[in-house]
């Protein structure tokens, strides 16, 4: 019997026993071509030699030193070359252990912030309905994925959730994608306006949203429109790049595609491929310098902050991403998979939408094309579809709530920035008979 507190009571777990490549193989002999990178994580796929030769080589020298009494060469190195490549005015790093902490950091660093320049009056944060950034009580409260959320609503802090930029579902018949992001900034400058200009701390998205409603991308313009909306009321901008981060639309940044800089910035999954545990928050000047010239103290710090090993994993991913011109196979076989999902599930009765960007992709599933009605959240078709795809040596990352936090089902394609055409060949049939199989079961 297992003493593992899994995630599911309710399922089995393969063992995962060994990976290489963009493959990961159970202690059954089953091979799994890892299409989603697990949660969009392993960048480089498993096993990559390089990675695994620096994570040794930091083992064989310093496993762990506490950073309120040192700081440590790849640390620093690493934090370079995230500020040499960042978006413009990002002037520091700080390092957390996953995506969630690089959330918590983010939003009490924008609190600290006011408080350093003389406005502690902002308190209020908003984010939009339809995100997720993350699992913990801040992460939890200032996204917005209603089955994850729902239940501890109870110990969440206060928080304003927008409209989602959600092109499929959001846009009115015959408005320009232009006017939909005009009209969403709109929206947040009437509740910035409603909450107080001056009591608000910050506006924080998804630059593509990810987990909750599946590769959604914004309209162009928006995100200039939003950067504009938070400059006129003194607001912080926070990008959460997590998940859609560090390669995997195509350029490093996912902001970068969009014109805009924001005033912090979390990344994570793709920084340190999966290898070892490792977020950040990348943080503008003039943020880091109210605190330079203020308390000089961030009161906030954890454990394993700048752990040497996930730093050694982290800049050996950014190395090999850089050295191989991975950026270009992202671009290159994300069109290629954009193309065989639109020519496999195009003129599908059950796929109301595929979108994305790079290797960031999704299909949304519905029961009727014309009305773009989602089938009963009861069915939990995308659980199913998970199920048949594992059983056809396929992850994938399906969710449901994709349409208003209960109904909907997408399913997320997210393979490692390896990954070759014929590879992307066969994910696209696997996920076929699978989206098919899981549609034929009944009820
Ligand atoms: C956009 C985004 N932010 C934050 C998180 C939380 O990251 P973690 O699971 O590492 O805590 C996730 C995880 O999926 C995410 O997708």
């Amino acid at each position: 019997m297992t003493r593992v507190f899994h995630r599911s009571l309710a399922h089995d777990y393969p063992v995962a026993v060994s990976g290489r490549g963009v493959t990961i193989r159970d202690s059954e002999g089953r091979d799994y071509i890892d299409a989603s990178g697990g949660a969009a994580v392993s960048c480089l796929g498993h096993s990559h030699p390089d990675v695994l030769a620096a994570m040794h080589a930091q083992l064989d020298s310093l496993a762990y030193a506490h950073t309120s009494f040192f700081t440590t060469a790849v640390a620093e190195e690493l934090a370079q070359t995230l500020v040499a490549d960042a978006p413009e005015g990002i002037s520091h790093v700080y390092f957390l252990s996953g995506g969630s902490e690089a959330i918590e950091t983010a939003l009490k660093m924008a609190r600290q912030y006011f408080v350093e320049i003389g406005q502690p009056q902002r308190r209020h944060i908003i984010g939009r309905r339809q995100s997720y950034h993350g699992n913990t009580l801040g992460a939890l409260a200032v996204g917005h994925n209603a089955a994850r959320r729902v239940q501890y609503a109870p110990l969440l802090i206060e928080a304003e959730h927008v409209s989602p930029a959600y092109d499929y579902r959001g846009r009115a018949p015959g408005e320009t994608p232009e006017a939909y992001g005009l009209r969403l900034a709109a929206e947040l400058e009437e509740t910035i306006a409603r909450l107080g200009p001056d009591s608000v701390i910050a506006f924080i998205a998804e630059t593509v949203g990810g987990a909750t409603c599946g590769a959604i991308t914004a309209p162009p313009g928006y995100f200039r429109a939003i950067r504009e909306v938070c400059d006129r009321h003194g607001i912080l901008l926070i990008l959460d790049e997590v998940m859609c981060g560090m390669g995997r639309t195509g350029t490093l940044h996912a902001c970068e595609q969009e014109g805009v800089a924001p005033d912090l910035m979390t990344i994570a999954k793709g920084l340190g491929g999966g290898f070892a545990p490792i977020g950040a928050v990348l943080v503008a000047d003039r943020v880091f310098q109210a605190f330079d010239r203020g308390s000089k103290l961030f009161q906030h710090g954890h454990t394993y902050l700048g752990h040497p090993l996930a730093c050694a994993a982290g800049l050996a991913v950014q190395t090999v991403i850089k050295r191989d011109n991975l950026l270009a196979n992202v671009q290159a076989q994300g069109a290629h998979l954009a193309r065989r999902l639109g020519e496999t599930f195009g003129n599908h009765h059950h796929v109301g939408d595929i979108r994305g960007r790079g290797l960031f992709q999704a299909i949304e599933i519905v029961a009727d094309r014309g009305s773009k009605e989602p089938f009963d959240p009861a069915l939990k078709l995308h659980a199913r579809i998970k199920a048949e795809a594992m059983a056809r040596g396929l992850m994938v990352y399906p969710s449901g709530g994709t349409a208003d936090g209960t109904r909907g089902d997408h399913v997320l394609i997210a393979p490692p920035f390896i990954v070759d055409a014929e590879t992307i060949d066969t994910i696209v049939e696997r996920l076929a008979e699978a989206v098919d199989a899981s549609l034929a079961q009944p009820g």
